[in-house]
């Protein structure tokens, strides 16, 4: 079984995701995580993000082992993934790994943007999860703060927006539902009530394929 859940940033699909590969005993890839490393690597060659061919060697010799790192969560980290995202041959390096991961038995979820589109089409299951930008914002926030962050709650919700749009509108694998996904709002539901909720469409859909 293989679960695609998709996104726009702090919508709760990672949060979801997790909770529902643990409730099926599936493996569960964060594909941000590998935008978020791409990112790292590139910076840290002193490169910009907006430079395709440094972000594309990047992606190229990026270590698997490194995507447990816990600061690839950091608020800065967002931006620079999503303008590495945007570059056409880092999203090719970049599918071979998602897809052997998507194979893994008994099955597995991935959160990202573009897995029920582009990574997974043939998923039994695809969820686009959404919420008010305020609300993602409001998340991202505390998020930000348990980790020891000092953000600005403005600042974070301009960063959403800015990200969102890039994401919406690039040319290769746009962020958007697939036209067999279930859309799910979250910004009304807690944690729990969001993962009740997704195991519910998880079920009703794996219920119309027997
Ligand atoms: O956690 P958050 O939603 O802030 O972001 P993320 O899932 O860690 O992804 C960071 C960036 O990577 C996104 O803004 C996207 O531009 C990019 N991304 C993507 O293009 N495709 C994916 N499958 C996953 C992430």
């Amino acid at each position: 079984m293989i679960i695609a859940i998709d996104g726009p940033a702090a919508s709760g699909k990672g949060t979801i995701a997790k909770l529902v590969a643990a409730h099926y005993g599936l493996a569960y890839l964060d594909t941000g995580t590998l935008y978020r490393a791409v990112a790292r690597d590139t910076l840290a060659m002193g490169a910009s993000p907006a430079d395709a061919g440094a972000a594309v060697y990047a992606a190229e010799t990026l270590d698997p082992d490194t995507l447990g790192d816990p600061s690839l969560r950091a608020s800065g980290l967002g931006e620079a993934a999503s303008q590495v995202a945007s570059h056409e041959k880092v999203r090719a390096v970049l599918l071979a790994y998602q897809r052997a991961f998507a194979r893994r038995k008994p099955g597995a979820v991935l959160d990202g943007r573009d897995i029920g589109t582009v990574v997974c089409p043939d998923a039994q299951v695809k969820l686009f999860i959404t919420a008010a930008p305020e609300e993602r914002a409001r998340r991202r926030h505390r998020e930000l703060l348990s980790r020891g962050e000092r953000p600005e709650y403005e600042t974070i919700l301009v960063d959403i927006r800015r990200r969102d749009e890039r994401d919406m509108n690039r040319s290769t694998a746009p962020l958007k539902a697939a036209a067999d996904a279930i859309t799910l709002d979250t910004t009304h539901l807690d944690a729990d009530g969001a993962f009740r909720a997704a195991l519910d469409l998880v079920e009703g859909r794996r219920s119309q394929d027997l």
